[in-house]
């Protein structure tokens, strides 16, 4: 095996360059209090998509994008037959969405490349960049579509036909952007490294820089809706009313309760709530709801879905306000691949970066990636560990260190030929 040459260990990545690239793509979408609105497959998230083929192209990539609209920026290697060593992430971002959330892993992506370009590093493997559509989840359900549809985990076919609040399909908006490529067989894949920021707390309250991610929650997330009926606000008497909005509130309080209940490591999220007709004096008749259940352990997750249903019965029963729930979105746990978790360690060491091992709370497209290929990802610290918000930040030199790491455990799987 072709250990790294000294060359390669030396290279470092231009952590200005990298900075600069994510405030020029995070003007696309900028929102007045400083975060990102470009949800997926709109008209920003192409002119996004551009401006990254644009970036690819220049540092001599060649470019190619599937029939989910999935782009890879590859740079070949000695021998191009051979799978490549993948990074990358998303440019969607959340309607009230930060600068760093996916950007940086798509970024960090196209800086190592241009790192590897700077030194005159051949792989022997190719290097490909990716940008996975529709990571969010916000706008199209579901979560990490382009992946999932990469990794087998659902088929392009119900990916495509999926619709968005307004009633546009996925295969409609690919079109409209220019992003629907070509149907065909998904490629081999060497092995796949994802950077991203860490979206909660830990590393910055133990001051760390480098979060050696083990692995992600599983996640199961429902549409709810709560049945009841509309009547007037005044003539009808409390102990008749059958109130959807009642309904969803104390099934709102059992979601929380639920996660509570296997502490610490599950969550229980409702984050939309529709109430019709949503007019003061009138009962409401229904309730659109959504609930996202998160645990460590599959198990877990079973028995929160069980309560989940359960509660739903209950709360159903009682206020005469039927209840249906439909599962649109699941995976297990995902534990990433050891001997690559090792290597970011190794490499965050060597770099002289302090380090410590986390469990993602989100999921990433590098979840559906392991079921493909070793994995890994590198996380680093988000300003209070505050994301899927507008004032979503973090240090350029820590977002520096992680693209360091990433560089290095790319070369450590690409193998370095000549430098
Ligand atoms: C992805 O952003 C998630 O909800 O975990
Ligand atoms: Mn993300
Ligand atoms: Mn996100």
């Amino acid at each position: 095996m072709t250990t790294t040459p000294s060359p390669a260990l030396q290279a470092r990545v231009n952590g200005a360059r990298l900075w600069q690239s994510l405030m020029d793509l995070a003007r696309i979408g900028a929102t007045p209090k400083g975060g990102v609105c470009r949800l997926a497959l709109t008209a920003l998230d192409g002119e996004g998509r551009d401006l990254f083929v644009r970036w690819a192209r220049e540092a001599g990539c060649s470019v190619r994008t599937d029939a989910i609209g999935n782009i890879f920026a590859r740079r070949a290697g000695r021998n191009d037959a051979l799978p490549p060593v993948m990074t990358g992430s998303h440019i969607d971002t959340q309607p009230t969405g930060g600068k760093f959330d996916g950007n940086y892993g798509v970024l960090a992506g196209i800086e190592v490349v241009r790192t590897l370009n700077d030194h005159g590093i051949v792989t022997e493997a190719p290097i490909e960049v990716a940008v996975w559509t529709n990571e969010e989840g916000s706008r199209f359900v579901p979560v990490m579509m382009g992946s999932g549809v990469f990794a087998g985990a659902f088929t392009l076919e119900h990916a495509l036909a999926q619709r968005d609040a307004q009633g546009t399909s996925v295969a409609e908006a690919l079109t409209a952007i220019g992003y629907a490529g070509a149907d065909g067989p998904t490629p081999a894949v060497g092995a796949y490294f994802e950077a991203h920021i860490e979206q909660g707390p830990v590393l910055e309250a133990n001051g760390c820089v480098i979060g050696v991610v083990q692995g992600a929650l599983g996640q199961r997330w429902y549409d709810v809706s709560v049945q009841g009926m509309e009547a007037h606000a005044g003539p009808t008497p409390m102990e008749l009313r059958r109130d959807a909005l009642l309904a969803a509130s104390a099934l709102v309080a059992e979601v929380n309760r639920i996660a509570l209940a296997h502490a610490p490591h599950a969550r229980g999220t409702v984050g939309v709530l529709e109430v019709f007709p949503s007019s003061r004096n009138v009962i409401p008749g229904s309730v659109r709801m959504t609930v996202d259940l998160r645990a460590a352990d599959d198990a877990v997750l079973l028995q929160m879905d069980a309560a989940l249903r359960a509660a739903c019965e209950r709360i159903g029963t009682a206020g005469r306000t039927p209840i249906a729930v439909e599962q649109v979105v699941y995976f297990p746990p995902q534990p990433f691949a050891p001997a690559l978790v090792e290597g970011v360690r190794a490499d965050a060491q060597a770099l002289g970066y302090s380090a410590m091992d986390v469990v993602s709370g989100a999921g990433h497209d590098a979840v559906y990636l392991a079921r493909l290929a070793p994995t890994a990802m590198v996380f680093v610290p988000c300003a209070d560990g505050i994301s899927h918000n507008e004032i979503e930040d973090a240090e350029p030199e820590h977002l520096e260190a992680g693209c360091n790491v990433l560089l290095q455990a790319m070369l450590r799987s690409a193998q370095v030929v000549a430098a």
